[in-house]
């Protein structure tokens, strides 16, 4: 299980820092022709503020009623339309598609499998009108990160230990209480192997919110795919 559902409890305090990606998922969803979907959306950290700039409802995934029941909570007292559905991303159907599907705080590496991830691509692309887009965002693994980190306790945001399985390409995050939450991380050509897969295009690879470019010092990938106007998708 990757997702425990007592890290809900704790997930506001562990979120605090993470703000920079909203201004550029709003961006992304304020130029977006067609319906917004955020894949694992949670608490609707970034749903919310996206519904807020653009005045259109979002439609949030997500597997882990502890955190939809918060993002239900939050989205009524900031009254805003978001439309949450329990469900795994990687079943993802939508009604009608979509002019952007986004999916931030490295969610996508709850994944375990490359094929887990390749069923999310495919979903994506069969559920986004021609042109749409669909972005994501993963840390780059760093062995000097790893290294400093593994096993060691840390107090912020939340006090919490993290393992590394690297054999795995796993980061177990355990909570001091006990709660866990699991990452596979992701190189750059596993991602653009998925992009080739599910026959997105790839629009731009950055290596931070600020469009800053990707280079061999990045360590966040931000990503963003479009679904081709034309051509054979599956
Ligand atoms: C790090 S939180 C991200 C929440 C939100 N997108 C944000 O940026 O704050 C990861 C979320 O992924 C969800 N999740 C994990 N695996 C999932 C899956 N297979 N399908 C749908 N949601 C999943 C968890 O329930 C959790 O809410």
């Amino acid at each position: 299980m990757s997702w425990d559902e007592a890290f809900a409890d704790l997930y506001e305090e562990w979120s605090a820092d993470m703000t920079a990606d909203v201004a550029f998922y709003v961006d992304l969803a304020c130029a977006a022709d067609g319906p917004l979907v955020e894949l694992a959306v949670g608490t609707g950290r970034v749903a919310i503020p996206v519904a807020q700039a653009t005045g259109r409802p979002v439609t949030g995934i997500d597997s882990s009623p502890a955190m939809l029941a918060q993002a239900r909570a939050r989205a009524a007292r900031a009254g805003v339309k978001l439309d949450l559905r329990q469900a795994d991303m990687r079943d993802l159907a939508l009604g009608e598609p979509a002019g952007l599907i986004y999916c931030p705080f490295r969610a996508l590496l709850h994944l375990p499998t490359w094929p887990d991830r390749r069923r999310v691509f495919e979903r994506v692309t069969a559920s986004l009108r021609p042109g749409g887009r669909f972005a994501w965002n993963a840390f780059a693994f760093d062995h000097r990160i790893a290294a400093r980190l593994d096993g060691g306790h840390q107090q912020e945001p939340v006090p919490h230990t993290n393992r590394y399985s690297v054999g795995d390409n796993r980061i177990d995050i355990i909570l001091d209480s006990g709660a866990k939450s699991s990452l596979w991380w992701a190189t750059k050509n596993e991602w653009l192997g998925l992009l080739d897969v599910a026959s997105l295009e790839l629009e731009a690879l950055y290596g931070g919110f600020g469009r800053e470019p990707f280079t061999g010092e990045s360590r966040e990938y931000v990503f963003i795919a479009r679904r081709p106007v034309t051509g054979n998708t599956h």
